[in-house]
């Protein structure tokens, strides 16, 4: 089932005289429950794209239909309502908040939607045992290691149940091991509950792990390749 519907996307940044266009009328889908990732050169679009995708930014012209709905026709106080039911965010430089403790941290994403103090916490403590965290939730960010750092970063993207999690570069600060757990972890996640998760990366770990990969270059998707290399290893798995 198509979950995300991109529809002839263009993105130009104008600064002064220059128009760079960074996004050249791309359409494509992504499915619900897979993983996706996006590939390729730096500079060809690849950030412009999630940033238009998850409603960062604007695009110049085009549209982006999630579940039905058309997010850059939303008005800006339904589109930040929309965006924070439905979505999370990973970033390569964790985004945490310095003064905050790991669960506060993690809480703050189902605060923001209204949950009360008591769940907020229960749902925080829980998705960060998950992530084998549960032992450094009272550290602030500066206390934990680059990893746990970006385990954090995952446990407050997901703990709301997002339909769908957008990451950009999130492995870009890990060493191999780390990004192998991180990307297992995901796969994980994915599976359990079905969630959606489209992931810029330059890594050939992380694209390992996706159902689908998505090549860009020059503000254009020149393919999308199927990973069947994953899914041998998945159907062998459902079949036991
Ligand atoms: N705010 C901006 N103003 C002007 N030009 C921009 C802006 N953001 C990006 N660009 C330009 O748009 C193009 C696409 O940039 P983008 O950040 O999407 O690339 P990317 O594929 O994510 O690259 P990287 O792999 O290096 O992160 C580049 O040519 C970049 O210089
Ligand atoms: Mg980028």
């Amino acid at each position: 089932m198509v979950f995300v519907e991109v529809r002839e996307l263009s993105k130009n940044y104008k600064t002064g005289e220059v128009v760079v266009e960074a996004l050249k009328g791309v359409s494509f889908d992504v499915y619900e429950g897979e993983i996706l990732s996006i590939l390729g050169p730096s500079g060809c679009g690849k950030s412009t794209l999630l940033n238009c995708l998850s409603g960062i930014d604007e695009p110049t012209s085009g549209k982006v239909v999630i579940n039905g709905v058309d997010l850059h026709s939303l008005k800006d106080d339904d589109k930040t309502r929309f965006r924070a039911l439905n979505m999370g965010f990973v970033f390569q430089f964790y985004n945490l908040i310095p003064v905050l403790t790991a669960v506060e941290n993690v809480e703050l994403a189902m605060l923001t939607m209204g949950s009360s103090q008591k769940k907020a916490r229960s749902a925080a403590m829980e998705i960060l045992a998950g992530v084998n965290l549960d032992a450094r939730a009272r550290n602030l960010p500066s206390q934990l290691s680059g990893g746990e750092r970006q385990r954090v970063s995952i446990a407050r993207a997901l703990v709301h149940r997002p339909a769908i999690v957008w990451a950009d570069e999130p492995t870009g600060a890990l060493d191999t091991k780390t990004s192998t757990d991180f990307m297992s972890l995901i796969l994980e996640l994915n599976r359990t509950f079905n969630q959606t998760f489209v992931i810029v990366t330059h890594d050939e770990r992380v694209s390992k792990y996706s159902d689908r990969i998505l090549h860009m270059d020059s503000g254009e998707v020149v393919q999308i390749e199927d990973n069947n290399s994953l899914k041998v290893s998945e159907n062998a798995d459902s079949n036991s």
